[in-house]
């Protein structure tokens, strides 16, 4: 029997590359290139497996009933980059990758959390511009983290690696929003109260943290009206996907003094930053780092590639999503 034909269409750790080379008829990218959407058509119709990442739109235009694609192993555990329902429709297999990067991406949003009320960025750049002339008790005055209330919004895996982060690492006040109801015993673990709305979360908390999926169901979350109810001394992070939050909004409430700072590590259109957050000494801005470890990345390949061979073996795909 012919090995089955993969494509991986980024660069991969080492090892994760090493073990589809020794199962798979396999096509890896060494150059690190990111494939137009042309090449992806055409892959669908070459590959009986493709393995993306969120640079690799997958959309109806690619995804087609009648190719040889049988089955998408994403390396990540967002997928808002993928047509799930045109990936069904042409009966393709989709799986992700969670679990793994959860504590890795907590504590990216808790870097920007730090950096932001702590004014770390700013500060950094203030020092290596030669501007320091030594300490001031007025200099770079920022806020105080522990004991603050955080509001989480989505309370999977990654919203309650943060919750433990800031409950237990920081003293925080953990308020959680979350589309289904939460299990008493797992708010408990994080003496957290989960609030029956999103408007009702945001005008109670110093920092607002976002855990949700993207995709067009949360695109623009949170948008102009929904920041105008966040009181204007609290801050926002976002590792989750740029499009839950209406960035123009979100550049003019900090322009506005409507929000006190913003730590972004995903954008509305990575990877184009818009000159108005670029300008802003108060939005922390990281390039989409939430996963971004030597450990964390090679977990996600493997746990990609595990679903890949349970998919060829004729088993169901631990992570299967569609
Ligand atoms: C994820 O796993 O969703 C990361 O954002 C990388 O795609």
């Amino acid at each position: 029997m012919p090995k089955p034909k993969v494509l991986v269409t980024r660069a991969w750790p080492e090892a994760v590359e090493a073990r589809l080379k020794a199962n798979y008829d396999v096509t890896l990218n060494p150059e690190d290139v990111i494939h137009s959407a042309s090449d992806l058509r055409a892959a669908a119709g070459e590959y009986d497996a493709i393995l993306p990442t969120v640079t690799d739109r997958l959309g109806a235009d690619v995804i087609q009933p009648g190719g040889r694609l049988r089955f998408i192993g994403n390396c990540g555990v967002g997928y808002s980059h993928i047509d799930v329902a045109a990936a069904k429709a042409a009966g393709i297999v989709v799986s992700n990758t969670p679990d793994v990067l959860s504590d890795c991406t907590a504590d990216i949003a808790m870097t920007l959390l730090l950096m932001v009320a702590r004014r770390a960025g700013e500060g950094e750049r203030f020092l290596r511009a030669g501007l320091w002339e030594g300490w001031r008790p007025g200099q770079l005055i920022g806020r105080k983290v522990s004991g603050a209330t955080i509001g989480i919004v989505g309370f999977g895996r990654i919203g309650q690696a943060m919750a433990a982060r800031a409950r237990h690492g920081f003293g925080m006040k953990v308020l959680v929003q979350n589309r289904s109801p939460i299990a008493p015993e797992v708010l408990a673990a994080y003496g957290a109260r989960q609030v029956a709305s999103l408007d009702e979360l945001l005008p109670e908390v110093d920092f607002l943290s976002l855990h949700c999926p993207g995709g067009a169901a949360n695109r623009h979350l949170i948008d102009a009206r929904r920041l105008a109810l966040m009181r204007p001394d609290a801050f926002l992070i976002n590792t989750a996907r740029g499009e839950v939050v209406d960035e123009a909004a979100l550049a003019e409430a900090l322009a506005a003094g409507r929000l006190a700072g913003a730590g972004l590590d995903v954008y509305e259109e990575e990877p184009k930053v818009t000159a108005a957050l670029m300008g802003m000494e108060n939005a922390a801005l990281l390039p989409h780092l939430g996963s971004a470890t030597r450990e964390t990345r090679d977990a996600m390949g493997h746990r990609a590639v595990d679903n890949l061979d349970a998919f060829f073996a004729g088993r169901e795909p631990p992570d299967r999503v569609a």
